[in-house]
């Protein structure tokens, strides 16, 4: 039986920064964003955008198309959790209405946490061939004004639809995976913004890479020219860039122009987007899939990394017909809409998200009729509101 992605459901708040105008404010050379860092763009989520928000929005890309009596399973995978008890999928489940007997909770381990739900999503469809499960990845990356890390922050969201006889992706059996304790990146409990050793954690980014990588070939007698495509989890565009280097060092120069067209197709919505830890990966195959011609039945490998730190090298297959399931003008439309902040207004935005939510504030949102928002505290209890 094929289990595997049925549908892909992206969301971005409705606000982003110019890479050059912020590399202006912040006295670098523009190039040192665009080329060096490989961004162009990063959303930008005031106080009504939060990850339950986004995760919610995201899913709606999709929701009407499907059978909500089938859903038997819903995970959110998040490192930007609102509540250190109740999980955000609960909100969730409320605002889209699902049945009481869904099974739901949330994941961590930093940028990994979409792939957990979804390895753990594909075993319970395995089970359960009837049933399918939502899993969502939603985060907002917040490093601090004027840090190094400043330039590869972003917020959004992408909700996936697993399910048996998929119509995107088809999952292989087997994966690779790799773990150590240690401390690249991670946030505190104490703290809104991550903490990062930033050029350790590019470094072990790309060691745990070609561990999970030459051993997930090993693993399954495959070569690198049998990929048609490799995608990345994106936390800046570069990053993927070097890795995909790393990938297609030694290869003749028709898979190594194979894998770079792919490559570069599928970084797109990262780099006017920005990272969005744990759905950046799935933003990386939705935009590979917008952006290339891929035969059915093409294998794509897909790496998985979370700080602190573990990853994953798995694959899938494309399924014929898969274009059928996807929106582009849709997506495209969700980048274009966004309003274009000064770096004082995103700085004004950033503090004030700094800041705890007061009590029994009414947040009112700007965006379009239908959206999901996080609308201030009641009683210290989070309220979500559609917008009418
Ligand atoms: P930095 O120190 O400001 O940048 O911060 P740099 O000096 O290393 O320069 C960056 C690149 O720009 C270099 O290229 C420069 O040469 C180039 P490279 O040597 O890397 O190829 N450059 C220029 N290029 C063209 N024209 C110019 C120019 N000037 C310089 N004029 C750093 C960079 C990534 C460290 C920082 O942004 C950071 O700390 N980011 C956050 C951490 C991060 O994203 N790490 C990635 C791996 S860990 C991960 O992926 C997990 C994560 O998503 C979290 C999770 O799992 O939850 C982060």
């Amino acid at each position: 039986m094929q289990v595997g992605i049925d549908q892909i459901g992206m969301y971005t708040p409705n606000k982003f920064v110019d890479m050059v105008d912020l590399a202006h404010a912040r006295n670098e050379d523009p190039n040192k964003y665009l080329i060096g860092i490989g961004q162009r763009q990063m959303s930008v989520a005031d106080e009504t955008q939060d990850a339950v928000s986004m995760g919610i929005n995201a899913t709606l890309r999709y929701f009407d198309q499907i059978d909500k009596d089938k859903i038997g399973l819903l995970i959110f995978g998040t490192e930007s959790g609102v509540d250190q008890s109740k999980s955000a999928s609960l909100f969730v489940k409320s605002a889209l209405g699902l049945k009481a007997d869904v099974r739901t909770f949330e994941v961590k381990e930093a940028c990994f946490g979409l792939t957990a739900s979804l390895m753990t999503a594909r075993d319970f469809v395995r089970v359960h061939p009837d049933q399918t499960a939502i899993v969502i990845g939603s985060d907002i990356a917040r490093y601090g004004i004027g840090t190094p890390g400043e330039v590869t922050q972003g917020a959004g969201s992408v909700s996936l639809l697993v399910s048996s006889n998929p119509r995107i992706l088809s999952l292989n059996n087997g994966h690779s995976a790799y773990s150590e304790d240690i401390n690249d990146f991670w946030r505190p409990n104490n703290s809104k913004v991550a903490m990062v050793d930033g050029k350790y954690s590019t470094q072990v980014y790309l060691d745990f890479f070609e561990k999970t990588f030459t051993a997930y070939k090993e693993q399954k007698n495959w070569h690198t020219q049998d990929f048609a495509a490799i995608i990345y989890h994106l936390p800046f565009t570069k990053q993927g860039l070097k890795a995909n280097r790393l990938a297609i060092k030694d290869q003749d120069s028709a898979v190594q122009d194979c894998l770079q067209k792919s490559f570069e197709a599928s970084k797109w919505l990262s780099m006017r987007i920005g990272n969005i830890y744990t759905a950046s990966l799935y933003l990386s195959l939705l935009s590979l899939l917008e952006n290339d011609k891929m035969e059915p039945n093409s294998l794509i490998g897909l790496f998985s990394y979370g700080s602190g730190a573990m990853a994953e090298f798995f694959s899938g297959n494309l399924v014929d017909g898969y274009q059928k399931q996807l929106n582009p003008r849709v997506d495209q439309a969700l980048l274009d809409r966004r309003h274009q902040l000064t770096v004082a207004e995103y700085e004004k935005i950033f503090t004030q998200a700094l800041q705890d939510p007061a009590n029994n504030v009414e947040l009112e949102s700007d965006e379009e009729v239908g959206v999901w928002y996080f609308a201030g505290l009641k009683d210290n209890i989070r309220q979500y509101r559609r917008v009418k």
